[in-house]
């Protein structure tokens, strides 16, 4: 059944952290892998996930570095995967598979933001390749896991960033217009949101739920590496003496805050039997309407998701294209 893109509610909020909604719950003899968990809210996913009581699978592209990183996470394992490079992704799934583990909680938390214009091996623009192409092939390697799992959860982690932009089918990798490293973002958070709702479409049959999640705007993480200390100022996330603004209700959170939609969308009973939707502040988000979209257009602060990064014909079209994309 079609989950309602509109909130429970839930009972958290904005404040709340990833320690806070998995409280009480025990996930002893689950299984979870987070890509990007060792760094920022992906390493805080970890963190909670595994101090519940999950076996926690971390695939980086720096062993030295994640392992260093999860040292205060007793039992977290370490695997190589680059999300740039497809034989890895592989090599990883089929570790994981021959491992005979299944696999209850796929959380994907890796991405990089506003990076300069640069392609992958096979052209492909690196934010959509890294974002979303290769979360698309972990989870397609990773299926029997899922489905082993009988009753697995799939987090794409995804931003408000969607508001810059939606997919491109026509100009996928930037090749006939110009170039805009938000704009780019845009499309490869847009396609986090809409593969949630075309896997869990695909999905809940064989019991993998999907859900999409904006973390919030979080500037303690590695994830703005590319940006000038202007655009934390200009984002109201830095006051004018330089002191970092934390504000939930304007989605200016911490790690443990930012960490804690993903949680939840993994691990709360609440969301029993759906899924495919896009998820804030510990919620199902609203859906933008159209005067709501004409606002903030203008310039006001509306939450919610646009209707593009939920549209189910345009989730199954990025499905098959991407499948398309995978074989070259
Ligand atoms: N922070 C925010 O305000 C914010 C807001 C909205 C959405 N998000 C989303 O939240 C997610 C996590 O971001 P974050 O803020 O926690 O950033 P972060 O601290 O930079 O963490 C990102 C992680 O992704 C990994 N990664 C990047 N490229 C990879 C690749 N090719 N293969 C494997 N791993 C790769 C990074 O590894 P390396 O260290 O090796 O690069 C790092 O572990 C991202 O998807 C981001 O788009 C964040």
């Amino acid at each position: 059944m079609t989950t309602a893109q509109h909130p429970l509610p839930s009972g958290f909020g904005a404040a709340s952290t990833a320690e806070e909604v998995i409280k009480g719950i025990n996930l002893t003899g689950k299984v979870a892998v987070v890509t990007g968990g060792y760094s920022g809210i992906g390493l805080e996913t970890a963190r909670v996930l595994r101090s519940a009581g999950a076996e926690v699978v971390v695939p980086a592209r720096d062993l030295e570095r994640a392992q260093d990183a999860l040292k205060d996470v007793p039992g977290a394992e370490v695997e190589y995967m680059d999300l740039l490079d497809p034989a890895s992704i592989d090599a990883f799934a089929e570790k994981f598979l021959a491992s005979g583990r299944p696999l209850h909680i796929l959380v994907n938390s890796a991405g990089i933001m506003a990076t300069p214009l640069t392609r992958d091996a096979r052209g492909y623009e690196t934010q959509f390749a890294t974002n979303h192409l290769g979360h698309f092939q972990l989870v397609k390697r990773l299926w029997p896991a899922l489905v082993a799992a009988d009753g697995a959860r799939v987090v794409s982690v995804s931003s408000r960033g969607i508001r810059f932009g939606d997919v491109d089918f026509d100009d996928l990798h930037f090749e006939h217009r110009t170039y805009e490293p938000f704009l780019a973002y845009g499309q490869s958070k847009t396609a986090n949101a809409l593969f949630a709702v075309e896997l869990d479409r695909r999905g809940r049959t064989e019991g993998i739920r999907a859900f999409s999640v904006h973390p919030g705007t979080i500037i303690d993480t590695n994830l703005a590496k590319h940006l000038p200390a202007e655009a934390f100022r200009a984002a109201g996330a830095v006051d004018a003496e330089g002191r970092t603004v934390r504000d939930p209700s304007r989605q200016l959170k911490t790690i443990p805050q930012g960490a804690a939609t993903s949680v939840w969308c993994a691990t709360s009973a609440r969301l029993a039997g759906m899924g495919g939707v896009y998820c804030e502040n510990c919620d199902v988000s609203p859906l933008v309407s159209a005067e709501e979209e004409a606002a903030w257009r203008a310039g006001a602060e509306t939450p919610g998701v646009l209707p593009y990064a939920v549209d189910p014909e345009a989730a199954a079209r990025l499905w098959e294209v991407s499948e398309r994309l995978l074989t070259r």
